[in-house]
């Protein structure tokens, strides 16, 4: 092998080793508490997470969005399914992004994945319902 394509080989099993070390540390844990969360996006009737939801939110309403919506894959529900909760919110940040981004039918797809009834009911505690 040539010395040039060592040096390339080697380059790229850094580069390999180091995204690898540096992904798993990259906000591991989640900025705000599922309160937190629904709090700041989706208490009361002039919430932002409502307006996203009919197509009324600016641009800075949605980075919000995004920006609270990146904490729930992170946090651990009380109770239900951790891996029901991982795919319903990860599905809920996925159509806040795309909606951020403007992407066609994200809309559509955030209004699915907002369901408030479908999640309460089976992740939030009965206490609190
Ligand atoms: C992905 C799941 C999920 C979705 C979607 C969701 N919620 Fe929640 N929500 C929760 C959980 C879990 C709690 C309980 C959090 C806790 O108290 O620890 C909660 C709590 C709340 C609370 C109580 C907050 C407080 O002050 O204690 C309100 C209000 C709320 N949600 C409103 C909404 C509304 C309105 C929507 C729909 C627009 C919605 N949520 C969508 C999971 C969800």
């Amino acid at each position: 092998m040539h010395l040039y394509s060592q040096k390339l080989v080697r380059f790229g099993l850094g580069l390999i080793v180091g995204v690898a070390i540096l992904l798993p540390a990259q906000g591991e844990e989640a900025k705000y508490s599922i309160k937190e969360v629904m709090k700041a996006l989706n208490k009361g009737d002039d919430a932002v997470g409502k307006k996203v939801a009919k197509g009324l939110a600016s641009p800075e309403e949605i980075a919000k969005v995004v920006e609270y919506y990146q904490s729930l894959p992170l946090t651990k529900p009380t109770q239900g399914d951790p891996a029901n909760w991982k795919s319903k919110t990860d599905k809920l940040l996925l159509a806040s992004k795309n909606l951020k981004a403007a992407k066609p039918g994200a809309l559509d797809a955030f209004k699915e994945a907002v369901n408030c009834k479908a999640c309460h009911q089976e992740f939030k505690p009965e206490e609190k319902k």
